[in-house]
């Protein structure tokens, strides 16, 4: 009988880890990026052939290193990915991203908990100092859960985004190392 591989663990949440993407996942990207109620959150308005995704796998696994993306997994299930883009290490800056693809998994501290254990990994590993991320208005779950993790925000680029036949302002988040500690504290007591 043929064994399982087991799973490489790249981080460790309370109850999700994070893990390195790879080819066998892409079948699943595609059908997350594609889907209407998860693409509008991100701004994804062109299909997702597989040959891209692929070339997007391959520019990912390529050295790089400005971006990390890795997925997440709930009881061996990959229910979306989330990442550090950009980073400038210069300036120590990285802009975060996020996709929980599995909408059932939505709202049920998913989100939270991986992001703790990657702004744990930005600030503790990386040396990052400063991390931004961008909310599109109507996103009230990701900007609940952006504020859950210390994030301030920190500006509004008014009416910035054409998404469902009108406009809408994008919400600009900061999130400093000393405002994650409170947060990260409070959350490992749990
Ligand atoms: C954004 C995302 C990563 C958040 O992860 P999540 O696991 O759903 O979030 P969490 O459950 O940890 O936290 C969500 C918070 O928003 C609240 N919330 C849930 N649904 C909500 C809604 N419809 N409106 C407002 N707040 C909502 C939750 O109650 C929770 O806050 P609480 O802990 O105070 O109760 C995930 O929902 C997702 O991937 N969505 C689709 C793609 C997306 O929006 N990506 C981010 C683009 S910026």
């Amino acid at each position: 009988m043929k064994k399982k591989t087991e799973t490489p663990v790249f981080l460790r949440g309370r109850k999700t880890i994070l893990r390195p993407l790879s080819e066998s996942d892409l079948p699943l990207c595609q059908k997350w990026i594609n889907d209407p109620e998860v693409r509008v959150f991100i701004k994804n308005i062109f299909p997702m052939t597989m040959g891209a995704e692929r070339e997007w796998l391959e520019s990912r696994s390529k050295k790089n290193d400005k971006d990390i993306i890795l997925i997440i997994e709930v009881k061996g299930r990959p229910i979306g990915s989330m990442g550090i883009h950009g980073i400038d290490w210069k300036d120590r800056t990285a802009t975060t991203g996020a996709l929980i693809g599995e909408k059932q998994y939505w709202g049920k501290g998913y989100g939270t908990d991986a992001k703790m254990a990657l702004l744990d990994y930005a600030f503790n590993t990386l040396n990052l100092r400063k991390i931004m991320s961008r909310v599109i208005a109507f996103n009230a779950r990701s900007l609940a859960y952006s504020l859950h993790c210390g994030y301030k925000v920190e500006g509004r680029l008014r009416r910035q985004h054409f998404v469902g036949g009108r406009y809408w302002d994008e919400i600009i988040l900061g999130l400093f190392r000393s405002d994650w500690l409170k947060c990260w504290e409070k959350w490992r007591k749990g």
